[in-house]
C-alpha cells in the first residue's frame, strides 16, 4: 500500500517535471522570439540615435572617408525622419532676425524707394540708382509672406533626382522652388512650379524685344510662377534682367519677373560665414533652402547632392536634365550639403537623398 502510493507519487513527479519542461521549452521559444525582435528594435533605434547625434554635429571635413560615410548616410536615411519643432522655430526667429526674407527677399514698392541707391551684392563700391521706370515695375509687396507658407519642396537639380520617381510627392507640395529654368518631368521631378530661379547668362536671344517668342515659350513651361533674377549680384546682371523684366511684364502678368534684393543675399551670407560656413558665395539653392526655412513650415529638400554615385554607389549624372560628366569624388566635403544634413539630423528640414516609395509602398510602411 505505501509502495504503491510512493509508486504514484513518483509517476506524478515524472509527469509534472516533463510538463514543467515543456512549459518552460514553450515559454522559452516565444519569449526569445520577441525578446529578439524587441532587442533588434532597440539596438536599430540606438544606431539611429547615434547616426543622428554624429551627423547633427557633423563638422565641415576634408577627413570624412567617403565610402564609410556613404554606408553611415544610407543607413542614417533609412531611419525614421525626427522632425523638431523647437528647432525650425528657432532657426526661423535667427532667420528673421538677421536676414528677413519677410519683409526683404525680393525688391519691391514698399521695401525700395525711387532714386534709391541699391548696393551690388558682391561689390562694396558699386550700387544701382532706382529708377522711377524700374520702380513702377516692382510688385507691390512680397507675394508669399503674407502667411505662413505650409509643406515647401526645394527641388535641385542633382542626378539623384533621375528615376527617383519623385514627381509625385513634390508635386503634392504647397510650395515649390526650382532652380536655373531646370526641366520638369512628372515622373521623377514633378510639374509644379511657383518660383524658379533664371540665371542672367541663360538669356541669350537675340533681338529679345523684337522677337520674345523663344523665351516665351520657355518661361510658359512653368505655368504662373514667378521667375526670380539675381539683377544685382554683379553689374553685368543688371541690363539683361531688366530687359528681361521689360518684355515679359506686359505680355504674361500672370507671371511676375522679380528680383532678389541684393542686401537680403548679403545678410544671408553673412549669416552663414558667421557660422563656420568657407566659401565664396552661397550657392543660389542654399539662399533658396534658408529663405524656406524662414517662410516655410515645412522644407523639404530634394536634388541636392554634389556626389558622384548614390548612397548606393551607383554613378550618377551631375544634374538630372542633361549629361554633364559627374565631378569625380569630390576632394573636399562640399560644405553646403554638410550643413543641410545637419539641418536635417537636427530635425529642421527634410532631406531625401533616396528614390520616392510608390503610395502604396508608403502606406505599407505605415501600416
Ligand atoms: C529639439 O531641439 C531643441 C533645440 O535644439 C533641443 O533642445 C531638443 O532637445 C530637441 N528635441 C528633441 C526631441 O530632440
Ligand atoms: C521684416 O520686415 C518687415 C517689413 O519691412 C517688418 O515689418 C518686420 O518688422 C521685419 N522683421 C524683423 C524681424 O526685422
Ligand atoms: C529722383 O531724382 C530725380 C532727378 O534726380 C528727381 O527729378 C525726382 O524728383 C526724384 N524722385 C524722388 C521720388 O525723389
Ligand atoms: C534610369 O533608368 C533608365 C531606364 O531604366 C536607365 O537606363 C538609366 O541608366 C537610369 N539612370 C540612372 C541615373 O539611374
Ligand atoms: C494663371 O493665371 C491666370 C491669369 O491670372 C489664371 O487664369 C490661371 O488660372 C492661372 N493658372 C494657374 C495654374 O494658376
Ligand atoms: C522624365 O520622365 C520620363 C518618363 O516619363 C523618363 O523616362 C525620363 O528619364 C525622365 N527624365 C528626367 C530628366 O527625369
Amino acid at each position: 500500500m505505501a509502495f504503491a502510493s510512493l509508486q504514484w507519487i513518483v509517476r506524478l513527479l515524472v509527469v509534472l517535471i516533463i510538463f514543467q519542461g515543456v512549459c518552460v521549452m514553450f515559454y522559452y521559444t516565444t519569449n526569445t522570439h520577441s525578446s529578439r525582435d524587441a532587442m533588434t528594435e532597440t539596438l536599430q533605434q540606438l544606431r539611429c540615435a547615434k547616426l543622428r547625434q554624429k551627423f547633427s554635429i557633423i563638422k565641415p571635413a576634408k577627413s570624412i572617408n567617403f565610402k564609410s560615410f556613404t554606408q553611415e548616410l544610407s543607413d542614417f536615411m533609412s531611419c525614421p525622419y525626427k522632425s523638431n519643432q523647437t528647432e525650425r522655430e528657432l532657426n526661423r526667429i535667427r532667420l528673421q532676425f538677421c536676414c528677413n526674407a519677410t519683409g526683404t527677399f525680393i525688391l519691391t514698392k514698399r521695401n525700395t524707394a525711387d532714386n534709391q541707391s541699391i548696393p551690388y551684392e558682391t561689390s562694396t563700391t558699386k550700387t544701382y540708382k532706382m529708377t522711377a521706370e524700374l520702380h513702377s515695375m516692382l510688385p507691390e509687396d512680397i507675394p508669399w509672406s503674407g502667411r505662413r507658407l505650409g509643406r515647401c519642396a526645394v527641388v535641385g537639380s542633382g542626378g539623384i533626382l533621375k528615376n527617383s520617381s519623385c514627381g509625385r510627392e513634390i508635386d503634392s507640395a504647397d510650395f515649390i522652388i526650382r532652380f536655373n529654368l531646370a526641366a520638369v518631368n512628372d515622373s521623377d521631378v514633378g510639374m509644379k512650379t511657383d518660383l524658379i530661379t533664371v540665371n542672367p547668362s541663360q538669356i541669350r536671344y537675340k533681338n529679345l524685344e523684337k522677337n520674345p517668342d523663344p523665351l516665351l515659350e520657355k518661361v510658359s513651361v512653368y505655368g504662373n510662377a514667378s521667375l526670380i533674377m539675381p539683377a544685382f549680384a554683379y553689374t553685368f546682371c543688371t541690363s539683361v534682367s531688366i530687359k528681361t523684366l521689360k518684355v515679359l511684364q506686359p505680355i504674361r502678368p500672370q507671371q511676375p519677373v522679380v528680383f532678389f534684393s541684393p542686401s537680403y543675399l548679403r545678410t544671408l551670407d553673412r549669416f552663414w560665414k558667421g557660422r563656420g560656413l568657407r566659401e565664396v558665395r552661397l550657392s543660389t539653392g542654399f539662399m533658396l533652402i534658408s529663405t524656406a526655412l524662414e517662410l516655410c513650415e515645412h522644407v523639404h529638400v530634394y536634388g541636392f547632392w554634389p556626389f558622384g554615385s548614390d548612397l548606393q554607389e551607383r554613378p550618377v549624372p551631375y544634374h538630372y536634365y542633361d549629361q554633364l560628366k559627374p565631378h569625380r569624388y569630390m576632394h573636399k566635403m562640399p560644405e553646403e550639403f554638410v550643413r543641410l544634413l545637419q539641418l536635417h539630423s537636427q530635425g529642421a528640414l527634410t532631406l531625401h537623398l533616396q528614390p520616392c516609395s510608390s503610395p502604396g509602398a508608403d502606406l505599407e510602411n505605415h501600416l
